[in-house]
């Protein structure tokens, strides 16, 4: 198993100093010590299309942390991952049923597996011009009228969440999927962090989870992994695992970047840490505080809320905004915030700007010492102070080190191991209330101007 510090590839990642010759002395300059890891598959180290030292150890812990049965770390992005999951699942001449709203990787795909799409419709929002998800019984039609056409299915491919925030009911697709003796893979580019959030502020389960197949995700989107790294994670056995080896060695380099995998492995890791998602929720709620407080916007929820049709759940990490009510378009408002501002938001169309929120987001959510200090504060019961500021120095004594400071946020973790000192016969020092059933916490007043610091 990868150590805390290392991860699975610090072994190995080290020590090959007296790279870096005829390398233009800028890019050298400008790669610093991240050149010494720009290492392939060499003796020593791993093979990706048939590991048994870093990369088995990594794509082991990525499983784990997953619920996968199995994981394949990819180098090159989503796109790899749903071109061997359809190539592993399809074969030529197979109709496949896709998604309407799928990337262009699940056509791509189409091209190489040499299947035949068979599309079934998401649900299109009529006020946002935006497609949702596709529902059990749209695809429940979508895989009789193929089975009516005498037509072979290989599998099914949908798309969850979307880019604009609606996540698929997929256990209620993959019942449909596997009643029909069909894999269900998802293409969850955007979705990494829900199998962190376990439910917080709505969030669904994973697409693994929930039964789907294969899930694909690229982590260089949500988690913290470097561009073009993605994930494949694959659960039972409706998919043939030796395809799906056999597919991704065909589709993958075989020089593949130990940078990029060191990345998925760091950010899977980065991503199990305690408390690593608190702030990240933190920042969407204010943000989406500060956004409802502003005229003329609306919120993609204020028109399609969770359990309507085509949104079974609503990614609490992805903001989409409809600015029309302010009289210009998102493309607009898009090009304005990077100009003001200096944001610039993942997706703007017509009608909406999105805005992603993953693992890292919300470093702003703090506050100086003296300003927390300074701040108005209320009470409130100590689950509801979870995400917000403390205003209080919440320090078990002894040994004395403050476990929460005021302006920092506040965790589940944090609270957790303070009800642990009580329950101890402990003491914790700082809280109005001792008991700590009610914590104080600051009354953050500016959401708005927050929320341009947080997305
Ligand atoms: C829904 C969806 N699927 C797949 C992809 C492709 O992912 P990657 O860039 O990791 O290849 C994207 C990229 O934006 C996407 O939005």
């Amino acid at each position: 198993m990868p150590t805390k510090s290392k991860g699975a590839f610090g072994g190995q990642l080290r020590g090959s100093g007296g790279l870096g010759g005829g390398i233009l002395p800028e890019f050298r300059d400008m790669m610093g010590p991240a050149l010494q890891h720009d290492l392939t598959e060499l003796p020593g180290l791993d093979y990706l299309s048939a590991p048994n030292g870093a990369i088995a150890t990594a794509q082991a812990a990525a499983a784990a942390a997953f619920g996968a049965d199995e994981t394949f770390l990819l180098v090159n992005g989503t796109t790899a991952g749903v071109h061997a999951a359809v190539l592993a699942t399809c074969r030529p001449g197979d109709d496949i049923i896709l998604a309407r709203n799928c990337h262009l990787s699940a056509f791509s795909a189409c091209v190489l597996a040499g299947c035949q799409p068979a599309w079934v419709d998401p649900v299109v929002d009529p006020h946002l011009g935006v497609a949702h998800c596709v529902t059990p019984e749209v695809l429940h039609q979508g895989l009789a009228a193929s089975a009516a056409a005498g037509r072979p299915v290989g599998a099914v491919l949908l798309v969850s969440p979307t880019y604009f925030g609606a996540c698929c009911d997929i256990a209620g697709c993959a019942r449909v999927c596997h009643a029909a003796g069909m894999p269900l893979i998802v293409d969850e580019a955007h979705g990494a962090p829900l199998a962190f959030l376990r439910g917080r502020d709505g969030a669904p389960a994973g697409a693994l989870a929930a039964g789907a197949d294969v899930a694909v995700q690229s982590s260089h989107k949500t988690l913290s992994a470097l561009g073009q790294a993605s994930m494949l994670h694959m659960r039972g056995e409706r998919v043939d695992r030796r395809r799906l080896a056999s597919a991704l060695q065909v589709l993958q380099t075989s020089s593949p970047s130990y940078l990029l995998m060191a990345s998925l492995d760091a950010a899977r890791a980065a991503a199990q840490q305690p408390g690593a998602w608190d702030a990240p929720l933190h920042a969407a709620r204010l943000a989406r505080a500060g956004l409802r407080a502003l005229p003329g916007l609306t919120l993609l929820e204020d028109f399609a809320a969770a359990g309507s049709p085509g949104v079974h759940a609503l990614d609490p990490l992805r903001l989409t905004v409809a600015v029309s009510g302010w009289g210009f378009s998102g493309r607009a408002v898009a090009a304005e915030l990077d100009t003001r501002f200096g944001v610039v938001p993942e997706l703007a169309t017509q009608e909406v700007v999105v805005f992603a929120l993953g693992a890292g987001s919300a470093r702003a959510a703090g506050m100086s010492p003296r300003d927390a200090f300074f701040a108005e504060i209320e009470q409130v019961p100590a689950d509801a102070a979870v995400g917000r500021l403390s205003a209080e120095l919440l320090c078990p004594y002894p040994p004395g080190v403050p476990a929460a400071l005021p302006g920092e946020v506040l965790t589940a973790d944090t609270l957790a191991a303070l009800r642990g000192v009580l329950a101890a016969g402990g003491k914790v020092t700082g809280a109005a209330d001792e008991t700590l059933r009610m914590l104080s916490v600051i009354v953050e007043h500016d959401p708005q101007t927050q929320m341009l610091d947080c997305v």
